[in-house]
């Protein structure tokens, strides 16, 4: 990113927009203070510009969303999606990776999880090893997430996704509920909620694998 990025500004004066990695580790375990009430808290790693975070965000005032981006532009966008609604919207934008979430969230505190389509998609093993979802990543999310609490995960990149599913198994933490390599032709597809990555793909002959997990 030039220097010049117009959205470090932005980002640094948005009041919803966590960029202070102290700051956030200073909220683990204490979230529903930060909301001020004790609704469930969702996550959502890697929210793009926002679509289907700012979705959940207006439709769900019942709960507290929080977002994991590492890009300002993306950040910026992300809470301004989340501020459409004539209801007072409850989220928080983190600037942080998704790979530190065991230093953002206490044991059980978050009771859903959305991954959709993580970087890096690539094969090769020098991006490989920079991939979100591994074993540690797994272990730590399965530790943050509440007993009953539900993990989604889409991809259209089917070694990462099989391998991903392959780690879970061996780790005999999570209940697998649902899974697909072609999300768009199963029972459990969900037309109303297509995120951004998604969009691109649909019409492109390409299949989107998808996995759900329970604690
Ligand atoms: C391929 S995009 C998918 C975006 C969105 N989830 C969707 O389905 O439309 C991946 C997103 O994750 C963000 N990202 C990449 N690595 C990340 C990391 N380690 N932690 C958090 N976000 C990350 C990128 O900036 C990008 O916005």
């Amino acid at each position: 990113m030039p220097p010049n990025n117009p959205y470090i500004e932005k980002v640094r004066l948005d009041p919803d927009i966590l960029t202070d990695t102290k700051e956030i580790y200073s909220h683990r375990w204490k979230w529903s203070e930060y909301f001020w009430n004790n609704s469930p808290l969702v996550l959502e790693i890697g929210t793009w510009m926002g679509n289907f975070f700012g979705k959940q965000v207006t439709e769900n005032p019942d709960k507290n969303f929080l977002g994991i981006e590492i890009r300002y532009k993306r950040l910026f966008q992300t809470a301004q999606k989340s501020r459409k609604t004539n209801k007072k919207p409850s989220f928080v934008i983190l600037k942080d990776f998704g790979q530190n979430i065991s230093r953002m969230f206490e044991t059980g505190e978050i009771s859903e999880t959305y991954i959709f389509f993580p970087d890096p998609r690539a094969n090769k093993d020098r991006q490989r090893k920079h991939r979100l979802l591994q074993e540690k990543f797994l272990s730590d999310l399965h530790d943050i997430t509440s007993p009953g609490g539900k993990v989604y995960f889409k991809t259209d990149h089917k070694e990462y996704f099989d391998s991903t599913k392959e780690i879970i198994e061996s780790q005999w933490l999570w209940k697998i509920s649902r899974w697909t390599h072609n999300y768009e032709a199963s029972e459990f597809f969900d037309m109303k909620n297509i995120t951004e990555f998604e969009g691109f793909y649909r019409g492109e002959n390409t299949d989107i694998c998808y996995l759900e997990l329970e604690k």
